[in-house]
């Protein structure tokens, strides 16, 4: 398992749609073991592959809280096939755009469809910081992140903010 480089908005790799994974290889569960230890690292709740610049439909996530046991769970090619009228406003951040934080309205409740590492179909029903999370991770295998959910005012501060970051930072 190694520690990954996330890459950082703005960047061209963060904003293009990845490809269906189909069929789990020995690959793909070497990828998910990495993104769980970059995860965890950070640390961060979510991590969608292109966050490491490797553009396949693979997310993973534990939204279990500080005293709770961890709850790992691997998604391969989710997708959302019901949501809720009802919506949730919640504080979102990104490891992709560290330290700005948003207020995003999204589906409380959204039923998700994936294969688990084993190959097997899953279905699952999410809500609260669950349902945030992983229509944020989806969001990412989009080319979506959660400022494209925000005013273009507050997006364009932040993007510029970011760029600053990385120039100071390619500098160091
Ligand atoms: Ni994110």
């Amino acid at each position: 398992m190694t520690i990954r480089p996330i890459l950082l908005h703005p960047d061209p790799r963060l904003k293009k749609a990845a490809a269906p994974v189909g069929t789990v290889t020995p690959e793909i569960e070497a990828l998910v073991a990495d993104m769980f230890e970059t995860m965890y690292d950070a640390p961060g709740i979510g991590l969608a592959a292109p966050q490491i610049g490797v553009s396949r439909r693979v997310i993973v996530m534990d939204c279990a809280g500080k005293e709770e046991t961890s709850q790992p769970l691997v998604m391969v090619d989710p997708q959302i096939v019901a949501a809720s009228e009802e919506t949730n406003t919640h504080e979102e951040g990104c490891l992709s755009i560290p330290e700005h934080f948003a207020d995003v309205t999204r589906p409380a409740e959204v039923t998700v469809r994936w294969t688990a590492l084993d190959g097997t179909a899953r279905e699952a029903r999410f809500e609260g910081l669950w349902a945030t999370c992983v229509q944020h991770e989806i969001d990412h295998l989009d080319g979506k992140l959660f400022i494209d959910h925000i005013g273009p005012l507050r997006r364009q501060m932040i993007t510029r903010k970011m760029t600053k970051l990385k120039r100071e930072r390619a500098r160091a």
